[in-house]
């Protein structure tokens, strides 16, 4: 590996295309994320339009990043991409386009898991350069657990979604509440018009031993409170008072069980620093009960900008440049894997 030499990442898991080149020191010198179109007449994402969409877009995005940085792929120290956990099709396509680059250029391929991706964002110099161990919250539609990031490849997994993960509650719900998909951002918007304490919902797990998390209880409530009022669309008072209830038990929740996870970490490690990430962390009502636990436990609170949260090729350069620096890279013969925990043993060379 050229040590000075910036990496090419890129991120295929589930529906954003994304591509970056960074530098070994954390400079991004150019990044480009595609949000696909195309899913939301669905109601969520189908994974042969992604896989199809990805196949379509990377090659001229990788193009154009390694353009506006200025750099021929020669150049480049390593190729990077998500490998797993993800959608299989999307990981194929980014993976397979990430070894042909590397074996036409003779560049070391590294398979990223992309829950590893989310998890050193943090480390990134130019965010700080956090050290380990801390407590990593990974929120997301398609993820929902709590992480002791110990360091480099030493991952372990505290607890997690017992059912849906927590964007999927605030999809499902948006679906219930007529809002369009994805729901989070849209349930966020509608529950800021509305009375938080006007139904009580049920806040699942509070209290209970451990971090594990369950919200299709929660779902289920939601919907039969819709189902009471006769078919239609829902007053719109109605409706902001349901989304700002819903927001208010998620809040709750989370924070009981972030504490209980804080609690863990730190019989181990003392209280260090809590991070959260995945696209439901843009939630400045979650954001503010997340801070507050934090505080309340002794630990710092970090929640990285919402473009490093959300899925993107930053992380995944960065998670490779980590590897790249213990000598880690992988074979081209690395299978992509729709389920790959962070715990697993292949996690460390
Ligand atoms: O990390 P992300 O972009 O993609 C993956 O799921 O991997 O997260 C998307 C999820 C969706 O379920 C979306 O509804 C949720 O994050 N989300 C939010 C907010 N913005 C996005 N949930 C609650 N409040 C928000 N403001
Ligand atoms: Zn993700």
């Amino acid at each position: 590996m050229q040590p000075d030499a910036p990496v090419l990442g890129i991120e295929t898991s589930c529906d954003e295309t994304a591509a970056a080149v960074l530098a070994p020191d954390g400079t991004v010198l150019a990044e480009a994320v595609l949000s696909q179109p195309g899913h939301a007449a669905f109601g969520g994402v189908v994974p042969e339009i992604a896989a199809r969409a990805h196949l379509a877009h990377l090659p001229a995005m990788v193009a154009e990043v390694l353009a506006r940085a200025g750099i021929a792929p020669a150049g480049l120290a390593a190729v990077a991409a998500s490998s797993g956990p993800g959608l299989i099709g999307g990981l194929i396509v980014g993976s397979s386009f990430a070894k042909g680059m590397a074996l036409a250029h003779r560049l070391p391929f590294v398979a990223v898991n992309h829950l590893e991706a989310h998890a050193l964002t943090p480390r990134l110099p130019n965010l700080g350069g956090l050290e380990f161990p801390y407590l990593l919250l990974l929120v997301s539609g398609g993820h929902c657990q709590c992480v002791s990031v110990e360091g480099l490849g030493r991952y372990r997994r505290l607890g997690g979604t017992i059912d849906d993960a927590i964007g999927e509650a605030f999809d499902k719900v948006g679906k219930l509440l007529g809002l369009g998909w994805p729901g989070g951002p849209a349930v966020e918007r509608l529950a800021a018009q509305g009375d938080s304490t006007r139904f009580a919902l049920p806040r699942p797990l509070r209290g209970r031993p451990g971090c594990d998390f369950s919200f299709s209880g929660l779902k289920t409530a939601v919907a039969h409170l819709v189902a009471s009022y006769p078919a239609g669309p829902l007053p719109h008072a109605d409706a902001a008072d349901i989304a700002a209830s819903f927001q208010a038990a998620v809040a709750d929740t989370l924070a009981d069980r972030a504490g209980h996870a804080m609690a863990m970490f730190a019989a181990t490690h003392g209280p260090r620093t809590l991070v959260v990430a995945g696209g439901v962390a843009a939630n400045a009502t979650l954001r503010a009960a997340l801070t507050t636990a934090a505080h309340r436990a002794g630990f710092g609170f970090v929640a990285p900008p919402l473009r490093l949260c959300t899925d993107n090729a930053v992380m995944v350069a960065w998670a490779a440049i980590e590897r790249l620096r213990e000598g880690w890279a992988d074979d081209l013969s690395h299978a992509p894997r729709p389920r790959w925990p962070l715990d697993a043993a292949d996690m460390r060379p």
